[in-house]
């Protein structure tokens, strides 16, 4: 490693995110486990879904559909197999707002579908506008995926990705993980090439 090599290795050490200029929303959202039981109102969750559609996709094809779950048919057994995957507090959500892939509108590049990766993003606005709302969030893919396209009703090519349970946050912030530790930047970042010297394949 050459020498400018390690001062930038250092300097990738050194940066805190908060000191380091990232935005203070970017900051504040985490995975939030505690909803009031308090429903959302309707203009909240059209604004919820009006941040997801405004996310890029790869040749802007918008491979996506969202399903906002509430207290419909169908959410009773929904809860129940989100508390047999372990994550009953999801089920305390007033509302899951169920992002779906629509695997036939996907685009491919590069070998690749990009159209998970869409959803991912679109999902992450949804926890922005939801974190800058002052609301909890919180996504979810633990469920049986068989159950949820069934109750959901999806089309073959269409694809649960995952839920953002959201809600008002409840009395107290529970954070599903004791240690949501980042990696230390400079074990994924380099700088003009892969740096071998850190993590070996
Ligand atoms: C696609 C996706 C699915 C997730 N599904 C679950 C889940 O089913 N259960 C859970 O406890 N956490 C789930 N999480 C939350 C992650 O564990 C969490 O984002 C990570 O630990 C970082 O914590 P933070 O969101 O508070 O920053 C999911 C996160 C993502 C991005």
């Amino acid at each position: 490693m050459t020498l400018q090599q390690k001062s930038l290795k250092l300097q990738l050490e050194s940066i805190d995110p908060q000191k380091a200029g990232v935005h203070p929303l970017l900051i504040q959202r985490s995975s939030q486990a505690n909803f009031a039981s308090t429903e959302l109102e309707r203009g909240q969750i059209i604004q919820l879904l009006q941040a997801a559609r405004c996310a890029p996709s790869s040749h802007n094809s918008q491979p996506w559909y969202f399903i906002v779950v509430t207290n419909g048919a169908g959410r009773e057994e929904i809860n129940q197999n989100l508390a047999e995957s372990g994550v009953g507090w999801a089920a305390q959500a007033p509302v899951l707002l169920a992002v779906v892939f629509n695997s036939s509108e996907g685009s491919r590049q590069n070998g690749l579908n990009y159209g998970l990766f869409d959803c991912g993003l679109a999902a992450q606005n949804i926890l922005l506008q939801a974190t800058s709302m002052n609301l909890a969030a919180h996504p979810v893919n633990y469920f049986d995926p068989q159950t949820m396209r069934r109750v959901l009703k999806l089309p073959r090519k269409h694809i649960l990705v995952l839920f953002v349970a959201v809600g008002q946050p409840g009395q107290q912030s529970v954070s599903t993980e004791s240690n949501p530790l980042r990696k230390p930047l400079a074990t994924i970042a380099a700088w003009d090439r892969w740096d071998g010297s850190l993590v070996e394949e």
